[in-house]
Order: structure tokens, then C-alpha cells, then sequence
């Protein structure tokens, strides 16, 4: 299987979002909420990749994406894009990763790998000093990838929540 990857083209966005809710369905704060609809939850990552694309177009120098092609057809993708506020803030240029996911029908290929390698050549390109990316405690490939490309967990947070009944 040949994977390419190159430039977020506008158009991409439809197969991505079509990725994204089968990649995240089982991780991430509304992935593992059970008590959500799962319509919703699917919903909330296609929206999410929708956006990335809108704000793509006006925010080009902040926010690019990469796309894993099989046959010219994407297959997974990362998101990348620049803190603007913590740049200003501790002057230096601050990389946020933010979003990754690969068609879980090509998990375990070195297709996720691949795609981090590439956004760790723009955070270069742009200079960037620091890159967070943020991910679950239980998502091994995500954290066995990222750590392979470099990256340490400094922190560990959580979301703690509470249904209110009237
Ligand atoms: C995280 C993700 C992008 C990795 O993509 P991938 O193409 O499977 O990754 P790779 O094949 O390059 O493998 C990366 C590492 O994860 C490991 N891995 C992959 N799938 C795994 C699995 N199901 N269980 C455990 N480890 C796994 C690989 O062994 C490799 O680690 P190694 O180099 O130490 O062996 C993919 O699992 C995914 O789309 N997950 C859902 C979305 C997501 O969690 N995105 C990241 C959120 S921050």
C-alpha cells in the first residue's frame, strides 16, 4: 500500500470529516461519554474538521493541514496551527498540534507516524520554539506516535462533570 502525503487541499475536508468520527468515536471527552447520542458525538468531529477548513481559508499562515493519501484519496490527516496568544505572551513561537486521526480500517501502518513527521517540518518551517499537542491517558497509539516523534507529557489534567436534575 503506497501512502502519500502532501497539502490540505479545500475539498479534502469532505472525506476527512467522514474519518474523524470514526477515528474518535471511542476516544476524547465525547467519544467515552456514553450518555451522549452517538448521532451527536459523530456530529461534533465532522463539525470539528469542517471548521478547521473554514478557518484554514481565512487564517492560512496559522492553520494548515496535511492529508495521507492512498490512490489520491485521503486516508487520515493532521492539523496544525500556531498559538497566537501564548506566542505574543512568552515570545516565542508556540506550535499547537491540533488534531490527528487516521481511517481506523489503516491503523498500526505507519500512517499516523508519517503524518507527524510532516507537521513537525512546518512547526520547523515556521520557526516554532515550543509544540504541545494534547491527547487521552488511554490513547496508546497516540501517545506511543508522539513520543516517538520527539514529545515528553509534562501534564496530566481532567474533566471532571456533574448531570444536574431539575
Ligand atoms: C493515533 C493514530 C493517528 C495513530 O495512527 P496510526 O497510523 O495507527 O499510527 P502508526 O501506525 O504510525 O503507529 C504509531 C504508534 O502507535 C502504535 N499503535 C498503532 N495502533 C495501535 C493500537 N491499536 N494499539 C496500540 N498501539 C498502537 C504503533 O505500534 C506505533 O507505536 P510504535 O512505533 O511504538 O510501535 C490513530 O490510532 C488514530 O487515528 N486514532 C484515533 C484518533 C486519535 O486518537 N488521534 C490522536 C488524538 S490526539
Amino acid at each position: 500500500m503506497t501512502v502519500e502525503i502532501d497539502e490540505y487541499r479545500p475539498g479534502d475536508e469532505a472525506r476527512m470529516a467522514e474519518i474523524a468520527p470514526r477515528a474518535f468515536g471511542r476516544f476524547a471527552r465525547h467519544g467515552i461519554d456514553y450518555t451522549l447520542p452517538r448521532d451527536r458525538v459523530e456530529s461534533y468531529y465532522r463539525n470539528e474538521v469542517l471548521d478547521f477548513a473554514r478557518r484554514m481559508e481565512r487564517q492560512p499562515d496559522d492553520l494548515a493541514a496535511f492529508v495521507a493519501r492512498r490512490d489520491g484519496e485521503p486516508v487520515g490527516y493532521i492539523v496544525v496551527g500556531i498559538d497566537q496568544g501564548r506566542s505574543e505572551l512568552f515570545q516565542m513561537r508556540w506550535g499547537i498540534l491540533r488534531s490527528l486521526a487516521v481511517d481506523p480500517d489503516l491503523h498500526h501502518q505507519g500512517i499516523g507516524t508519517k503524518l507527524i513527521q510532516r507537521a513537525m517540518q512546518w512547526f520547523r518551517e515556521k520557526r516554532c520554539e515550543c509544540v504541545d499537542v494534547g491527547t487521552d491517558q488511554n490513547n496508546i497509539a497516540a501517545i506511543r506516535a508522539y513520543e516517538a516523534a520527539g514529545f515528553r507529557i509534562i501534564y496530566c489534567g481532567m474533566v471532571l462533570s456533574q448531570k444536574l436534575e431539575y
